[in-house]
């Protein structure tokens, strides 16, 4: 089988692994099923030893929210909870995820028809303008108000601070992560945090 043959579809010129050479000197691409439980839904697909955890959101998995910025760790835009904890997918191996669960933007509404409530107060502050650092920037969120349901100004910036933002100049970012605390926020407020 050529490389082109073996590549699945789903990866994209950009991001596919490339092969591995083996001991015996031939080349291979041997794909190993991946287990997830992603958005509350147990999740299942054949990855590259070598995918990013970003990669299979966005192409294996359909879940486009997650984006792709700089490629290495360093926007944030590609943010998402796994097992509770913020990480960048663009530097987590995919198969490193085997049977973890993982939240992404798709996963922060608690119903199609209600939104969260800091996606709520990004929407009434104008926290978001072109939207691509804006998934990132509300996980990370949801991060920080998980440790800090009320959190300070300050420890917004800093919660914030691995979030890289080129169209708002922050303040209505970290006005409307403010805002989602008050008593007078908007959106869901059960089992969200
Ligand atoms: S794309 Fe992952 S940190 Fe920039
Ligand atoms: S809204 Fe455009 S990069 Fe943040």
């Amino acid at each position: 089988m050529s490389m082109s043959e073996s590549k699945p579809e789903s990866w994209s010129e950009k991001s596919a692994p490339r092969d591995v050479l083996t001991s015996s000197g031939s080349f291979t691409s041997p794909l190993i099923e991946l287990r997830l439980r992603v958005n509350g839904s147990e999740r299942s697909c054949l990855v590259h030893p070598m995918a990013r955890l970003l990669d299979v959101l966005r192409e294996s998995l359909a879940l486009p929210g997650t984006k792709e910025g700089c490629g290495e760790g360093e926007c944030g835009a590609c943010a998402v909870l796994l097992n509770g904890e913020l990480v960048c997918s663009c530097l987590v191996p995919a198969l490193q995820t085997m049977g973890a669960s993982v939240t992404t933007i798709e996963g922060v509404a608690p119903s199609p028809a209600t939104l969260d409530r800091v996606q709520q107060a990004f929407i009434e502050c104008g926290g978001a303008q072109c939207g691509i650092c804006t998934p990132g920037m509300i996980i990370a969120a949801k991060a920080l108000l998980a440790r800090h349901p009320r959190p300070t100004e300050e420890q917004v910036r800093e919660g914030l601070a691995g979030n890289l933002c080129r169209c708002t100049g922050y303040t209505k970012i970290f006005t409307s992560v403010l805002r989602a605390c008050t008593d007078e926020a908007s959106g869901s407020r059960g089992g969200q945090d």
